[in-house]
C-alpha cells in the first residue's frame, strides 16, 4: 500500500518534460537572498514571493512537484487554502525539506553536519497529514575539506531519513550536495562524487532502503567556483553523465539535478548537454533553487507586476524543458530571464 503510493508520486514527479522546483530556503537563507536585492526580511514578503512563484498559470505544465519549507507549508496561499492544497489541486505535488540545517561538529572544524533525525518520525505523520508527498534531506560536502568521518555521518543519516520517509509515504530525495565552492578541479570534485555515491549506496542497501522509491539529488561535476581552471561545458556533461552511469544503481526511482551556484544559463546548458549523453536506465530531471528563482526575484524586487514577473519564470522554465529534451543551447534563450545581477547568492551553510 505504502509502496504503491511512493510509486505513484515518484512516476507523477517524473512525467515528462517536467522539473520540480525547489522553493524550500531556510528563513535565514531567503533573508540573504532578499537583503541583497534590498527586499524587506519579512514573512509578508516570503509568503507574497511563493504566492508568485506558485500561482504562475500553467506552472503544472512545466513544474510536476514543489519542495517547500516548514514556513511556506503551514501559511496559506489564499483565505482557507494551504499552499499544498493549492498544489494538488493544480496537479503538482507539494514537498517538504525536513533536515533542520547545518551544524557544526566538535573536533571537526570548519565542517557541516546536517541535523533532525530525533523528531523525523512524528513530523513525517504530520506532513503526510498536511499534504506532503516527498520530502528533502541536504548533507553537504566540501571537496577539499570534508573528512572521511563527517561524511560517513552525513550519509548514514541520509539512510536513516529515507527509511522513515518512506515508512511515512513519502518519497525521499537524498541530497548529497557536493558543493560548488572551492578552488578545487573537476577531477578532483569527480572523484570525491564518485567515492561519495558509491558510499551513499552502499548505506542505502545496508539499512534495506526500497531504491525504486527514492530520488537522488546531486551536483552536476564542476570546477570549483573559485578554481583557476574552469571546465568547459562538455567536460562538465562527459563527468556527470559518466559519474551516473557508474554510481547510481539502475533501479534508483530517478535523478535530479540540483543548480548549486551556477548562473540560469550555465546551468540549462549543462543539464542539457547532460541529456545528450542519454539515454539513461532512470529518470532524470531538474530541481533548481537559485537557477530558476533568481531572475524572478529579481523581477520581484524591482516591483515588476505580478503577470510580467511570472512571464520571466516561464520562460526560464521553457529553456528547461527544451534542456530535459537535449535541445538547449544559448540561441534559444529570449532575454527574458537569462540576465540575472551579478549579486551571488548563496545557499545555507
Ligand atoms: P540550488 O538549485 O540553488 O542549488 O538549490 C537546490 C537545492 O535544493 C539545494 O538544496
Amino acid at each position: 500500500m505504502k509502496s504503491e503510493i511512493l510509486q505513484n508520486t515518484i512516476q507523477k514527479l517524473f512525467a515528462k518534460d517536467k522539473g520540480i522546483l525547489a522553493a524550500d530556503e531556510s528563513v535565514g537563507s531567503i533573508n540573504k537572498r532578499f537583503e541583497a536585492l534590498a527586499i524587506d526580511q519579512t514573512v509578508e514578503n516570503r509568503l507574497a514571493f511563493r504566492k508568485t512563484l506558485i500561482t504562475t498559470p500553467d506552472l503544472h505544465n512545466y513544474i510536476s512537484g514543489v519542495i517547500f519549507h516548514d514556513e511556506t507549508f503551514r501559511q496559506e496561499i489564499e483565505a482557507g487554502k494551504t499552499f499544498a492544497q493549492y498544489c494538488e489541486e493544480h496537479n503538482i505535488i507539494p514537498g517538504i525539506k525536513v533536515d533542520e540545517g547545518l551544524t557544526d561538529f566538535p573536533n571537526f572544524p570548519d565542517e557541516k553536519i546536517t541535523i533532525g533525525i530525533d523528531s523525523l518520525r512524528v513530523r513525517f505523520e504530520e506532513y503526510f497529514n498536511l499534504g506532503a508527498r516527498f520530502c528533502k534531506w541536504r548533507v553537504v560536502v566540501d571537496v577539499k575539506v570534508s573528512s572521511d568521518e563527517i561524511i560517513e555521518l552525513n550519509l548514514r543519516n541520509l539512510a536513516i531519513y529515507a527509511s522513515l520517509a518512506q515508512e511515512a509515504g513519502i518519497v525521499p530525495i537524498i541530497e548529497p550536495e557536493v558543493m560548488y565552492d572551492g578552488d578545487h578541479t573537476i577531477d578532483e570534485c569527480r572523484e570525491k562524487m564518485s567515492s561519495v555515491l558509491t558510499h551513499l549506496f552502499g548505506d542505502l542497501a545496508l539499512y534495506r532502503v526500497d531504491l525504486k522509491n527514492v530520488i537522488l539529488k546531486t551536483a552536476m561535476v564542476l570546477s570549483g567556483k573559485k578554481s583557476i581552471v574552469k571546465a568547459e561545458n562538455d567536460e562538465i556533461a562527459n563527468d556527470t553523465s559518466h559519474i551516473l552511469f557508474s554510481t547510481v544503481p539502475e533501479n534508483i526511482g530517478g535523478v535530479v539535478f540540483l543548480s548549486g551556484g551556477q548562473t540560469p544559463t550555465e546551468s540549462t546548458l549543462n543539464l542539457s548537454k547532460i541529456m545528450q549523453h542519454g539515454p539513461y536506465k532512470f529518470p532524470i530531471t531538474y530541481s533548481y533553487s537559485r537557477a530558476l528563482q533568481d531572475p524572478v526575484l529579481e523581477a520581484f524586487s524591482k516591483k515588476t507586476d505580478i503577470e510580467m514577473t511570472q512571464k520571466i519564470f516561464i520562460d526560464r522554465l521553457e529553456m528547461n524543458t527544451l534542456a530535459l529534451e537535449g535541445k538547449y543551447t544559448l540561441e534559444n534563450e529570449t532575454g527574458l530571464s537569462s540576465l540575472v545581477s551579478n549579486v551571488t547568492h548563496s545557499q545555507d551553510l
